[in-house]
């Protein structure tokens, strides 16, 4: 594909197809690569990782150009977008390099570290008139973005509060040290959610003023936060709740009809914790096992729970427990096939078309905004604002008070 002449458009790509370049064949790799499959405007040309099996393996199944850098993937002059998912420590640093070659940007959630971060990301993209969208977070896919579209069409009224549950088995999976390592991203808050904050700030029109939150460490076997419950209120004082349990006791799945975020069956549960108490998992190789290449990995049969019987294959992927919006005049939440919308005529529900997975919303969203000059909705300074919020649970809970937000932003739609 070959980029315009003109200056000012020097990283617009000129054709209608974006290449797409990865950084990190990891499990996130596993969950966004089989929607960027399917994506019409995005072809995937180049890979870079560590480790050499993985670069083997996309170079098999791609027929793609492999780097052991990240700086060799940014060299490639025949890649339009790459997109960061490394680990988390590792976000700003690679996003700015990638900035800093021209390239556009998925990079995905949590955006970085911290705010400083998260605002050298913004101005590199910036500096370099480069697109950055932040995503594989729950708030792009089509339900919630059907639950917005109600809570903006102001058919309830105005929005009176946002509640949000999920209990999940997120400590029980297999966790490498830099993701229970807090100082590295890891715990619960950097790790799951963003997609919850994100979700929650989507609805309540993005600018969240305060914070007050309670976590836990309660898994000796995985020393980092596990569970959390805040306090949200917007700067138009609605407030907002978001509970959030990752130990694999109940699981949210219980009570939407099977579908969730799990990754274990109730008796693989019991068998995997008493495995772990007993120090017998080998985290390095079980996650290994999960990782581009390693065969065992299918984005459609993990990370989601058993649906019931009747629920439609869409159901399977990215449900992140149960969160309900309430309005003067009714209720929305996610349905079976779309969402339910509680009024005072009884229920109905809008069916919402298109699976729930990562990968093709992304590059739709990078794609009209190089393309058709569109604004882009998960872009870095919205993530940054999610970002914002998480660390404010952490400091909230450490300090017992109320934190006040600075960086808080509309959509930029
Ligand atoms: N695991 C999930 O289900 C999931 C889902 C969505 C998003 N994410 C996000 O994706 C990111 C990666 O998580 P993961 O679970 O895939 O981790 P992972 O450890 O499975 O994958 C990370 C990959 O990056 C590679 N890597 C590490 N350092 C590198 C470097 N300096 N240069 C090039 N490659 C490097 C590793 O070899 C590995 O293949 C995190 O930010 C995480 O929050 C994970």
């Amino acid at each position: 594909m070959e980029m315009l002449s003109d200056p000012s458009q020097r990283h617009a790509p000129s054709a209608r197809v974006l290449r797409l370049g990865v950084a990190g064949l990891g499990v996130a790799s596993t969950l966004f690569l089989p929607g960027v499959e399917q994506s019409q405007h995005a072809r995937i040309v180049a890979a870079a990782d560590l480790r050499r099996s993985a670069r083997e393996a996309f170079a098999r199944k791609y027929q793609g150009r492999s780097y052991g850098s990240v700086e060799e993937l940014c060299d490639d002059a025949d890649v339009d977008v790459i997109w960061i998912a490394t680990p988390n420590q590792f976000h700003c640093r690679h996003t700015v390099m990638a900035a800093e070659h021209g390239k556009h940007v998925i990079c995905t959630k949590p955006m970085a570290l911290t705010v400083a971060e998260c605002e050298e990301m913004c101005v590199a993209a910036d500096r370099n008139s480069v697109k950055l969208v932040c995503g594989q977070t729950y708030s792009m896919s089509p339900d919630v973005q059907a639950m917005w579209r109600v809570a903006r069409s102001g058919e309830l009224g105005r929005l009176i509060a946002i509640n949000t549950w999920l209990y999940t088995d997120w400590l029980l999976k297999p966790r490498v040290a830099e993701e229970t390592d807090e100082t590295l991203g890891g715990g619960v808050v950097y790790r799951h959610a963003p997609h919850l904050i994100d979700t929650v700030r989507l609805l309540g029109g993005g600018l969240v003023r305060c914070v007050r939150a309670s976590v836990g460490r309660w898994m000796p076997q995985r020393p980092c936060l596990g569970n959390f419950s805040a306090y949200l209120e917007f700067e138009d004082g609605t407030p907002a709740t978001i509970v959030y349990n990752g130990y694999g006791y109940f699981d949210t799945s219980e009570l939407t009809w099977g579908i969730g975020n799990r990754m274990y069956a109730d008796v693989e549960r019991v068998a995997v914790r008493r495995a772990l108490r007993r120090g017998e998992i080998d985290a390095e190789t079980a996650k290994e096992g999960m990782r581009f290449g390693a065969g065992t990995a299918d984005a459609t049969s993990r990370g989601s729970a058993q649906a019931a019987p009747g629920i439609g294959t869409r159901a399977h992927i990215g449900w992140f427990g149960i969160t309900v919006a309430s309005f003067e005049r009714g209720d929305v939440r996610q349905s079976p096939n779309g969402v339910y919308v509680y009024g005072d005529d009884g229920r109905r529900e809008i069916p919402v078309h298109g699976g729930r997975g990562t990968g093709l919303l992304e590059m739709r969203e990078m794609y009209e905004a190089l393309v058709e000059g569109k604004p882009i909705t998960h872009d870095g300074r919205w993530a940054m604002a999610t970002l914002e919020v998480g660390n404010a649970i952490v400091q909230s809970a450490q300090e017992r008070r109320e934190i006040i937000l600075t960086h808080q932003c509309k959509l930029a739609v």
